[in-house]
Order: C-alpha cells, then sequence, then structure tokens
C-alpha cells in the first residue's frame, strides 16, 4: 500500500486541564474542511476495559496501580485490535484519527508510582503495532490547568490535584527526553488563547497531510 493511502495518526497529550478537549474538536473541524476524513476517539476508550478505568478513576472501584497501569495497556491494544471500531482497520483504511491521550499518558501518570522503563516495556506492543506520526503536548503551566478544571467539572478525579499535576507534567518531560530518537513530539504553549493554539497545532500536523504537503510545494513555487 502506498503511504498516500495510509490515515494519519495524530495524539494529543496534555495535564488534566490542558485543553485538550477543545483542541482536539478545532483540529477536527479544521482537517474536516480540508477534506480529510477524521475519527476523533479517546482513552481511556468507552469500551469494556476503558469503562473499568473509568470506575476506578473516580472512586468507585478500588485498584492496585499496578492493576491500573496493566489496565491501560489492555485497554490501549483493544482500542487498537479490536475488530469493531479498532483503529489499526481505520488508519489502514485511509482514515486519519486524532486520540486524545494515548502512551505518553500512560508514562506520564502511571510512572508516578511505577517506574517508567516497565511502562514503555508494557506498552512496547502498542509502539510497535503504531506509532503516531506526531504526538502533540499542549504544555500548560499546572497552576491555570487547575484553574480551568475548577470552573469546568463537578467532581474532583484521581489525578487532579495540583502537585500531582506538576509532577505529570515533569514526567511527561522525562518521556519525551527518554523517547526522542524514536518518536515525533511537537511542544505547543497551551498558555496562549485557544485560538493562537489552535493555529499552533495546525502548524505542527499539516504537513502530515496532502493538502499540507501541496501548500508547503506551493510557497516554495513563489
Ligand atoms: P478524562 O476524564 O478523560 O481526562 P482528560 O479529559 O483530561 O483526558 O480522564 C482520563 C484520565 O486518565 C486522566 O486523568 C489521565 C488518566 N490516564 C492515565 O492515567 N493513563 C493513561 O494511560 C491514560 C490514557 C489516561
Amino acid at each position: 500500500m502506498s503511504t498516500d493511502q495510509r490515515g494519519t495518526f495524530i495524539a494529543l497529550e496534555g495535564i488534566d486541564g490542558s485543553g485538550k478537549s477543545t483542541q482536539i474538536r478545532m483540529l477536527s473541524d479544521w482537517l474536516q474542511e480540508r477534506q480529510i476524513s477524521v475519527y476523533v476517539t479517546m482513552e481511556p476508550t468507552d469500551g469494556p476495559i476503558g469503562t473499568m478505568i473509568r470506575q476506578i478513576l473516580t472512586g468507585r472501584m478500588q485498584a492496585d496501580p499496578r492493576v491500573i497501569a496493566a489496565l491501560f495497556t489492555a485497554d490501549r491494544l483493544d482500542h487498537l485490535l479490536n475488530e469493531v471500531n479498532g483503529i489499526v482497520h481505520k488508519i489502514r483504511a485511509g482514515t486519519s484519527v486524532i486520540m486524545d491521550r494515548y502512551y505518553f499518558s500512560s508514562y506520564a501518570y502511571q510512572s508516578v508510582d511505577i517506574p517508567m522503563e516497565q511502562l514503555i516495556l508494557a506498552n512496547a506492543q502498542s509502539s510497535e503495532i503504531l506509532r503516531p506520526d506526531v504526538n502533540i503536548f499542549i504544555d500548560i503551566e499546572p497552576e491555570l490547568a487547575m484553574e480551568r478544571i475548577a470552573q469546568n467539572r463537578f467532581h474532583r478525579e484521581l489525578f487532579e490535584e495540583k502537585s500531582r499535576l506538576a509532577s505529570v507534567r515533569e514526567k511527561y518531560m522525562e518521556a519525551f527526553e527518554r523517547l526522542k530518537d524514536t518518536e515525533k513530539v511537537v511542544m505547543i504553549d497551551g498558555n496562549q488563547d485557544q485560538k493562537k493554539v489552535a493555529q499552533d497545532i495546525q502548524a505542527a500536523v499539516q504537513e502530515y497531510f496532502r493538502f499540507g504537503r501541496e501548500e508547503t510545494a506551493g510557497r516554495y513555487r513563489e
């Protein structure tokens, strides 16, 4: 299969309150306006394993951090491989996929309890099956993230305390540094206004789409 038939795979990452959901909506609209077929999806998923994870995150179910890490890994594999709406199939069929969190979320959030090498090893199957064309990290001050969370949500989830957010951000940075030779990561300043953040994300992804390459080629011809 030629690479042009394959969909683009973009993973969006950030601490809670980074504005990821809004940016994903804006990115998806922007791509659709350019005739790109886009599928937006998230982890944890709304499948059976993801549903169990959400029960744990909201405190309705209890589990050891090692079990939580294993559930995220299993949820991810199911997300990639399941026959009904698996991502691998969609990408091969030419649909582009925007993923709200992928394995870098596990490296950042679960490494508070579990050594990061173990998490990277545990997710090796996912990275071998499908590595994002680009991981977009929306970087925001934990302070600002907390303010947004307080405004927008009715309940506080397990990972939403400020010091927790600050250490998750540090872990993201550590993971990006560790994997810099194998993963494409673009940092976006998420402290700016939403429109500017959206433009920075568009600029970061456009080279992965045919229209982006044509626009670039056009500029070179001028
Ligand atoms: P969610 O309410 O979807 O948060 P958000 O909109 O910020 O993505 O909850 C997802 C939570 O799960 C979030 O706190 C991050 C956490 N998480 C992990 O700890 N490990 C993972 O591998 C993933 C995908 C998410």
